[in-house]
């Protein structure tokens, strides 16, 4: 393998060898550009806000390796952390001071959580909260909602039923029919929906998991009212409330979304807390915490088992405790939150000019955007319409050496390397696409 024939591999020849041993050419879907047709960009290196292919070209990321690169890419200090702690060592199975250093940063920002445990993927951290739930409470029921992601683990691979008292079905081969029917699935912001699973079957929830800003429908807010009978419901009726933010926590705001829920709700806190992405700073990290009343019934100390060869990792940590650190400095979500809502009202006045219905939202580094004439409250009006369009302008922009997400149901994701002359530059960009819609 030498580094010339890298140098000028094109990225449909590497798709092309990738499709040989890797199905589909990727190792995660998202990542083949079937929702927007076309051939995946490999990516040879990225720094700031920038993320260069196989063929040299310069793209600005509004990915963000899907949330962890808040700082953007390469960051000093990070880099730095990293690299001093593999010099130190890349894994030990033992643990370290730096790990707790992490949990104390995290657990400093978000008071609902006590204790916390490091693992290694968002889709691990759902998955044990999960266990740790129905091992709490003894009973068996999830309610998640539709549009949600919480990673890939067999009881979350379900859509809903019928009605509410019918079984969901799996939403991937592989998952047997009994796995998900401790699973229930409602409407996303239907309280009315809620509140009847509740009068059904509130006494077996054991609990409900939600993303409260849902990064994996675009972007869609958890409604107060909804989050308000949630936090409601679930206390009457003994369930625990785990609040997904794999996505939006340390990403929304420096406490997590769970923070901003907190100054709208009097008294709102979460029972349990699923973080991952940005505490790991793009390494592989997440996280799920509680109340140490919860979280003494997993392993060692409960009969809850939960474990990892890699947990905590300690160049991970180091990279997720730098990042901590860069992000916990005054003024820096006020900074961020600007720059990214000056991208969105950029992005409106754009489709506004052009005749085309686009709104969009934000919050912190997070933002989504529909080609609508309002905001999406639920999966169903998110998909609704608007993919080719949606499908036309991505290529549009790529082509333009903008990076959005490769599907209209992903979030996008401003980083603190962004300039005011990427945003400027990524508006320009947005004006002429939209009007070759
Ligand atoms: C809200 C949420 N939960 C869980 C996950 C799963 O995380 P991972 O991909 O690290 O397994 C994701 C991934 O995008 C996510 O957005």
């Amino acid at each position: 393998m030498s580094t010339e024939s890298t140098a000028t591999t094109t990225n449909a020849q590497l798709f092309e060898r990738a499709q040989a041993v890797i199905p589909g050419g990727v190792n995660s879907p998202v990542r083949a550009f079937r929702a927007v047709g076309g051939t995946p960009r490999f990516i040879r290196s990225a720094q700031g806000a920038y993320m260069v292919d196989a063929e040299g070209q310069r793209y600005i990321d509004y990915i963000g390796s899907w949330g962890p690169m808040i700082l953007g890419h390469g960051h000093p200090a990070v880099l730095e952390a990293v690299q001093r702690a593999a010099n130190e060592g890349f894994s030990y199975g033992a643990p370290t001071e730096r790990e707790v250093e992490l949990v104390e940063a995290i657990i400093e920002q978000v008071p609902s959580v006590e204790q916390l445990r490091l693992v290694s993927s968002g889709t691990e951290a759902a998955m044990s909260a999960i266990r740790l739930a129905r091992g709490a409470t003894g009973r068996s029921l999830l309610v998640k909602f539709e549009g949600c992601y919480h990673g890939h683990a067999d009881a979350l691979l379900v859509k809903a039923g019928s009605g509410l008292a019918t079984f969901g079905h799996p939403t991937s081969a592989g998952v047997p029919a009994e796995v998900v029917q401790h699973t229930m699935v409602l409407e996303y912001n239907n309280v009315e929906q809620l509140e009847e699973a509740f009068a059904l079957q509130g006494a077996d929830i054991a609990c409900v998991m939600v993303e409260p800003i849902a990064g994996n429908m675009n972007f869609v807010r958890a409604s107060v009212p909804f989050m308000t009978r949630l936090r409601e419901l679930c206390t009457q009726h003994g369930a625990l409330l785990v609040l997904d933010e794999v996505m939006s926590g340390f990403r929304v705001a420096l406490g997590s979304a769970q923070s901003i829920y907190a100054k709208l709700i009097p008294g709102f806190r979460p029972d349990v807390s699923v973080f991952g992405k940005v505490i790991g700073g793009g390494m592989p990290l997440a996280a799920f915490g509680a109340s140490r009343a919860v979280m003494q019934h997993l392993a060692p100390l409960g009969p809850v088992y939960q474990a990892g060869t890699l947990s905590g990792n300690p160049v991970a940590t180091a990279c997720g405790l730098a990042t901590l650190r860069e992000i916990s400095k005054p003024g820096f979500f006020e900074a961020l939150g600007a720059k990214t809502r000056r991208l969105v009202d950029g992005l409106e006045a754009a489709g506004r000019e052009a005749g085309v219905p686009l709104v969009g939202d934000c919050e912190g580094g997070m933002f989504g955007f529909f080609f609508a004439g309002e905001l999406p409250q639920n999966y169903k009006t998110v998909m609704a319409g608007g993919s080719e369009r949606f499908n036309r302008f991505f290529h549009a922009m790529l082509d333009r050496g903008v990076y959005l997400a490769p599907a209209m149901y992903e979030a996008g994701f401003v980083s603190a390397a962004h300039s005011d002359a990427d945003i400027d530059a990524t508006l320009e960009a947005a004006h002429a696409a939209l009007r070759t819609l």
